[in-house]
Formats: C-alpha cells, sequence, structure tokens
C-alpha cells in the first residue's frame, strides 16, 4: 500500500513539470487523478476542462458531478474503492478534443497508473478513453454494455457524462447499466 502511494506521488510530481506536449503552456494545473491506491475502479476520463484546470482535480464541474454522483449511487454501496484519472492530464485549450500527438505524449502516464494501482477493471467513459483503451476506432456506442478482457486488463467502456448531459435520461440509464456490469464484474457474476 504505502509503495503505491510513494510511486503514484512521485510519478504525480513528475506529471506536475511535464513539458512533453504543447498542452503544458496553456495549463494552469496538472490533473493526475485522485482516489484510492488499491482501487478496484480505475476511471478514466478524456481530459481536464477549465474547472480541473483551476482546481487540479478530476471531474469536479458539471459532468464530473454527474460521474461522481453515478459513480456514488451504483458502486458506492457495494464499497468498491474508485480512483478517476484522465487519459491527457493537461487541458486542450477551450475544451477542444485531445490530439493524438498529445494522447501519444500522455499515455504513459496513463499505463503507469493502471500498472501501479492494478485496479480490477478500468472504466472509460468516452470515446478518447474507450478507444486508446480498447486499440479500436469503434465508438463508445457499439463497445459499450460489455466488459473488455484481455488476459492482463479489464475494461468497460461507458459513455462520457458530457454526453448524459447533452443526451438526457436515456443516456444516463445506459452509462447506470454500464456500471451495474461492472458491480457484476467485480463481484465475480460475470466474466
Ligand atoms: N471531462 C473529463 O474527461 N475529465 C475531467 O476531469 C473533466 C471533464
Amino acid at each position: 500500500m504505502s509503495d503505491k502511494v510513494t510511486t503514484l506521488g512521485a510519478m504525480e510530481k513528475e506529471v506536475s513539470s511535464c513539458t512533453r506536449c504543447p498542452l503544458h503552456e496553456s495549463r494552469t494545473h496538472t490533473v493526475f487523478g485522485e482516489g484510492a491506491v488499491d482501487a478496484d475502479v480505475l476511471v478514466v476520463g478524456e481530459a481536464p476542462g477549465k474547472d480541473e484546470d483551476i482546481s487540479g482535480r478530476p471531474f469536479v464541474g458539471r459532468s464530473g458531478r454527474l460521474l461522481r454522483d453515478l459513480l456514488n449511487e451504483n458502486l458506492g454501496e457495494s464499497g468498491v474503492d474508485i480512483f478517476i484519472a484522465n487519459l491527457v492530464k493537461c487541458r486542450p485549450p477551450n475544451n477542444r478534443n485531445p490530439e493524438s500527438t498529445e494522447i501519444e505524449a500522455c499515455v504513459g502516464y496513463l499505463y503507469r497508473q493502471i500498472e501501479t494501482i492494478s485496479p480490477k477493471v478500468v472504466l472509460a467513459v468516452g470515446a478518447f478513453a474507450a478507444k486508446t483503451l480498447l486499440s479500436t476506432k469503434l465508438g463508445v456506442g457499439a463497445l459499450r454494455g460489455q466488459i473488455y478482457y484481455d488476459g492482463k486488463l479489464a475494461v468497460a467502456p461507458s459513455f462520457h457524462p458530457a454526453a448524459a448531459l447533452r443526451g438526457g435520461p436515456s443516456v444516463v440509464t445506459k452509462i447506470r447499466a454500464d456500471l451495474a456490469l461492472v458491480n457484476l464484474f467485480l463481484k465475480g457474476e460475470i466474466q
């Protein structure tokens, strides 16, 4: 446990001075992620938005509050430990999509977080996280509804909470269904 704290702490410091891509020029803070170092579920979003850039914390804006509520509601009661991070650790200007060169420059940090935390399942919210972690061009709509396990890493793709804010209750229902799958997977009731 304390090894993980040390490793993640050192990595967070390294990320805070990262200049591997041009996003470092416009960021206020890097957003390394936060949560339980022994998390069962590692949630991976796209990239920090304005609120996250200001605070240095992941998913604290409007879509983040929805995501955190859904996680609490669906996994909180089962006592599931969670760590929340992003694919890209710096805010793209005006919340534009991250470019592939920025993802390539940054994704190594995420893989190191995955290796250190060693979660039972990674919940990839949104197309960028899901496509990157599953090495596919398919969109979330086609990918979600199942858990992908390659013998090393289990990935549960779902919609980004911002899509739920735009798309309304039907998208929220699908995210809930994906979280229910995560719960069943953690209980060993599905593979
Ligand atoms: N959207 C994301 O993908 N990540 C955040 O941290 C905030 C908004």
